[in-house]
């Protein structure tokens, strides 16, 4: 199977097989692939909150338009974009640094082009600036899924507010998208759809 025959393969499973379980090592490459998604300047303004509780799956299902993939599925990720900007910087730079006062002095100018771009944000645009990175770490787990012929439902029907609440989430942070991922119970139901390749792409020649 290639890359692409593996998203041909993949579709959004409304139904999943609730005796199945996606194995730790699978989860834990899915996780990677997550981790290893490119953000903008490498702060990784997002987390996923793996929910392994039944109750707070049930929970968030009715917050979910009971759609059944939230407690059906093996495994759900929840990508939570975070405002906390400048901590962040902070935090990746000390990490970086490794504590050591002289490497932290190297990287003063990428910190001042940090702060002086992201300082520009109020916090409501950083928390959209975050959901890009948590979207784009998204997409990975989407295609990690599919590369590992393990199917999964990307769902963004429900309400964020009360995800945010029911996960018990700080001001900084916003619940986007959540991930169901596990073995489908049946195919799916229409042939799937796609605009063509000339329909998306323009080319500027
Ligand atoms: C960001 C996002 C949110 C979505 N939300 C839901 C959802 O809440 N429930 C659902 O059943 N499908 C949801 N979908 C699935 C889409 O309807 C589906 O991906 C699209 O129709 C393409 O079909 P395919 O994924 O089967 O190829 C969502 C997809 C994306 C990318």
């Amino acid at each position: 199977m290639t890359f692409l025959s593996n998203l041909q393969w993949r579709f959004a499973t409304k139904n999943f097989d609730t005796s199945k379980k996606v194995s730790s090592a699978d989860m834990h490459t899915i996780l990677e692939a997550i981790r290893f998604a490119p953000t903008a300047y490498g702060l990784q303004l997002f987390k996923v909150y793996h929910i392994q509780n039944p109750e707070l799956r049930l929970q968030l299902r009715e917050k979910g338009f009971n759609q059944p993939q939230f407690t059906d599925a093996s495994d759900l990720l929840v990508f939570v974009a975070r405002n906390d900007a400048m901590s962040r910087i902070e935090e990746m730079l000390h990490t970086l640094s490794g504590g050591d006062a002289g490497a932290r002095t190297a990287m003063k100018g990428y910190e001042d082009m940090m702060k002086g771009d992201l300082g520009r944000y109020s916090d409501t645009e950083l928390m959209t600036y975050g959901s890009r990175h948590a979207y784009l770490a998204f997409g990975f787990g989407l295609a990690a899924c599919a590369e590992l012929q393990i199917d999964s439902c990307p769902m963004e029907g429900f309400d964020s507010a009360a995800f945010d609440q029911i996960l018990g989430l700080p001001a900084s942070e916003h619940a986007y998208g959540a991930l169901t991922i596990g073995y489908r119970a049946a195919e799916p139901a229409q042939p799937k759809f796609r605009f063509s390749e000339e329909n998306i792409v323009s080319v500027k020649a």
